[in-house]
């Protein structure tokens, strides 16, 4: 039987529409407008395109949107002072640092001089460490949209066996924690990982967030499982541009029980939450 797709792009509008309201409701009760600024440095052409639509959907749930565009040599100290700034306006309530930084500066100590309550992409270290002790945490947004649809498809998670492909700090580290505290099994599996095929074949979820086009068959997958593919990879095949996933989207889709698709699967859930982190962040500043 074919898989069920999960449709990223229609959940995400419904997110960003309740998002709406809710700022909607702030400014009518509190007269205050949630504000998101987003920092790029350099000009990488996919994270021109990532921080364009964010500006863009900030504005269109009633958010106010600052962007700072800054010259890829800027100094650590001038990004530094950015962020300072960022971090004592009042109007500001959530500050996203554009990854990867040119490889002059160090990401590290970037992302932690942001305001952890202002830190939207959960990628301080006090978010870090608070949410892998289950405390109330900014959650990193594309683990937190992949959580949502597991949890609208399934319903509870409790008991099922979770295989993250990927160990990275913005993506495989926080969702395996995420998929524990709904009380999976989780694995977390990577390059150096020995007989990927057994570990993917075993899980009832598995959550691709390699960046490598197409890394994971169809005949990986237990029949039934569910497929989350993060990935996002630019490829050119028979002379034409194609986004693809992590996963070889036909032939797994062919076992899966429910399958995300790439485009319009993982990628608008990621801006739906980053809006969703600045509703909250505007509304526990206010308390
Ligand atoms: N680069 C790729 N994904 C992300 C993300 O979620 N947040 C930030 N800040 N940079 C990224």
């Amino acid at each position: 039987m074919a898989a069920d797709v999960i449709d990223g792009k229609a959940f995400a509008a419904k997110v960003r529409g309740q998002v709406a309201e809710h700022v909607a409701a702030l400014k009518e009760a509190h007269d205050l407008q949630p504000g998101l600024a987003v920092v790029l440095v350099g000009s990488d052409p996919a994270s021109e395109v990532y921080v364009r639509s964010k500006g863009k959907m900030t504005v269109e749930v009633g958010m106010k949107s600052v962007e700072h565009r800054l010259e890829a040599d800027t100094s650590e100290a001038d990004l530094l002072a950015v962020i300072d700034q960022l971090n004592n306006d009042p109007t500001i309530h959530g500050i996203l640092c554009q990854l990867p930084l040119p490889g002059h500066l160090d990401e590290d100590l970037v992302i932690n001089s942001i305001d952890p309550a202002k830190d939207v992409d959960g990628f301080h270290i006090s978010n870090v460490g608070l949410l892998g002790t289950g405390q109330k945490a900014m959650v990193p947004c594309t683990p937190l949209g992949c959580l949502m649809m597991l949890r609208d498809y399934h319903g509870s998670l409790s008991g099922m066996d979770a295989v993250v492909i990927g160990r990275s700090n913005i993506v495989g580290k926080p969702m395996a924690n995420l998929l524990l505290g709904d009380s999976c099994t989780v694995t977390i599996a990577h390059s150096r990982t020995k007989d990927l095929a057994e570990v993917v074949g075993r899980a009832d979820i598995v959550v691709a967030a390699v960046g490598r086009p197409e890394m994971v068959p169809g005949d990986w997958i237990k029949e039934g499982a569910t497929v989350i593919d993060v990935g996002i990879n630019r490829i050119e095949r028979d002379g034409k541009k194609k986004l693809v996933g992590d996963v070889d989207y036909d032939s797994c889709a062919a076992r899966a029980g429910a399958i995300t698709p790439v485009p319009g699967g993982v990628g608008p859930m990621t801006i739906a939450c980053l809006l969703a982190n600045t509703l909250t962040a505007a509304c526990r500043a206010n308390n």
